[in-house]
């Protein structure tokens, strides 16, 4: 069957059509056609070898962890999706380890040891690839209506996560935060923006943008403010008023910091990026501590996520489907054939989402 590899012994990433055609072996498994698979900043860490572990026994890894599938077969004892059924597959498998209380839960987005796997990451083969086969309890159906932008869902279950989390903490508060900052606008930070003005949010992207960029006018267009990072944090901020939430969508250190200076009174921050390895930065840790306490605010990282965040996702998506057509559909800028993939993975980053289609 036709994959897309990656080998970090021999630095080679290719498209192999010998990947061994997956089965059903439990009762519970379900065996799917794959559609459409998307391809982020995680993918092509993976394709610069600097993340990325084949599974226990290969000396590849079938990448691909944004997925879009249809069902092809089914175990005798799954009922809750049937052939023909379009579904999204959970990224994250349970670590090993009776004392993990977060896995033993079903939470392994919230794993202790650090021994989990994940599909097209860490120790397990991915999506990248003509069929796969997975546990239903690890799938969420998407209704077809969505079957352009169902590859999405996966990417947008970080925003979901955040959110919740985001609620949680701010049960603190007896009213509702108001303005919220998107730092970054791949595709992680614009479907965080999206999220947040479902919500009710008034939202602010603030990014790097090059000229003939489609991004600040589709901001504009669903209905937040698009600040270009030329303008500065601190100028931002008195254009926003008291900023009750940062969502940190971009990885890099130096501005996500600066941004933590500028969070308001009861605010929350949230990293949702993974910095490269580059040197130490020096921050103002005195005056963010001090904000910190006075101003009673919080700061936290999230990663991965749940099946609560897959199920909002999933009516999240629609909602946005149904709110704004367009410029939901053109945040996939690019879709590609197999074959293409390993340029995707390698070359420059044009687009916002591309996608690899093999149905
Ligand atoms: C994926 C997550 C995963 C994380 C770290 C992200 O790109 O969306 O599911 O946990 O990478 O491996
Ligand atoms: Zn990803």
């Amino acid at each position: 069957m036709k994959a897309v590899a990656v080998t970090p012994n021999t630095r080679q990433i290719a498209v192999i059509d010998t990947h061994p055609e997956p089965v059903l072996e439990a009762d519970t498994d379900v065996l799917l056609d794959m559609l459409d698979i998307g391809v982020c900043g995680t993918d092509r860490e993976i394709a610069r070898f600097d993340y990325g572990t084949p599974p226990a026994g290969s000396d590849y890894l079938v990448i691909g962890h944004e997925s879009l599938g249809r069902v092809a077969r089914v175990g005798s004892k799954v009922t809750r999706v049937k052939p023909g059924d379009l579904v999204v597959t959970m990224v994250r498998r349970p670590c090993p380890h009776p004392e993990c209380r977060a896995c033993r839960a079903g939470r392994q987005d919230f794993c202790f040891t650090g021994d989990f796997t994940e599909r097209g990451i860490k120790g397990r083969h991915g999506f990248m690839t003509e069929r796969v086969v997975d546990d239903v309890r690890y799938m969420h159906r998407v209704p077809p209506e969505l079957r352009a932008l169902g590859v999405l869902v996966e990417p947008l279950t970080i925003a979901e996560k955040a959110l919740i989390q985001v609620w949680d903490v701010q049960d603190r508060l007896p009213w509702k935060p108001q303005r919220a900052v998107v730092l970054g606008a791949g595709p992680v930070g614009l479907l965080g923006a999206l999220a947040l003005i479902v919500r009710g949010f008034d939202t602010w992207v603030y990014s790097r943008t090059h000229a003939g960029s489609p991004v600040p006018a589709l901001v504009t267009a669903v209905g937040g403010h698009f600040v270009s990072s030329e303008t500065s944090l601190a100028d931002l901020a008195k254009q926003v008023g008291n900023i009750d939430l940062v969502y940190e969508a971009t990885g890099a250190a130096s501005v996500s910091f600066e941004a933590l200076g500028v969070l308001g009174t009861n605010g929350v921050f949230v990293f949702t990026g993974v910095p490269g390895r580059k040197g130490p930065i020096s921050i103002a840790a005195d005056t963010l501590m001090r904000d910190m306490v006075l101003k009673n605010q919080l700061v936290f990282g999230t990663v991965n996520a749940g099946a609560d965040a897959f199920a909002a996702s999933v009516a999240d998506l629609a909602k946005f489907a149904a709110t704004w057509p367009k410029q939901v559909a053109s945040l996939i800028t690019g879709r590609f054939a197999p074959e293409d993939a390993p340029r995707l993975l390698t070359g420059d980053a044009d687009g916002i989402k591309n996608v690899v289609s093999f149905g």
